[in-house]
């Protein structure tokens, strides 16, 4: 079992605390304040996952999806009519590359040095398919904070929409792409519990 370490230093910079507050106004003004909790824990799992996890990997797993706080009110209909539903690469590949290129213009504005932004860019633009090592924490802690928060509301909402098979196939998918053996231990027992709810 993951020995979770409780006393993991918090690494909260200015630059940090500022993108945190850019992703919670974001999210409360496009009236979807439920998802916060998912950004809190994908950087608390990152951490966990890698003690030494940067404030580029904390910035890019707090603002990862910031892109649902700026989506149209029509787009989320159109992928989900799709065969792939959640899974449709057109979808991902929008989802992840907006968000990157939204989160790298907040650093920019406020002046961040451009290592770090280039870093975030990397990690955000491949969130949901992974890549190098980095690329695939970030996704990970993404998979387990997702089965950790968002399936009751997932279940709630998007069953009635879409059908339990596009559902299940999301769950599967968001935990086949789990890359590291630690990160899968952990999401598990959540991943079981969820595809026996649906
Ligand atoms: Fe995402
Ligand atoms: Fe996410």
């Amino acid at each position: 079992m993951l020995e979770l370490q409780s006393k993991l230093p918090i690494m909260d910079t200015d630059l940090y605390k500022k993108v945190k507050q850019f992703v919670v106004n974001s999210f409360v003004k496009a009236d979807n304040a439920g998802e916060i909790k998912h950004f809190e824990r994908t950087a608390y799992w990152i951490k966990q996952l890698n003690p030494n996890a940067d404030e580029a990997m904390l910035i890019a797993a707090f603002s990862h999806d910031i892109e649902r706080a700026f989506r149209e009110a029509d787009y989320q209909g159109k992928f989900r009519k799709t065969k792939k539903g959640f899974r449709d690469e057109n979808h991902l590949r929008y989802h992840q590359q907006k968000a990157a290129e939204i989160i790298t213009d907040f650093l920019k504005s406020q002046n961040a040095n451009n290592k770090l932004v280039e870093r975030v860019e990397m990690l955000v633009s491949k969130h949901e398919i992974g890549g190098n090592s980095d690329q695939n924490l970030l996704m990970d802690a993404d998979s387990i904070s997702f089965f950790e928060n968002n399936i009751e509301a997932f279940l709630l909402n998007m069953v009635p929409k879409v059908g339990a098979t596009k559902v299940k196939e999301k769950f599967d998918w968001m935990f086949d792409r789990i890359s590291s053996k630690k990160a899968k231990e952990v999401a598990r027992s959540w991943y079981e519990n969820a595809i026996q709810s649906i």
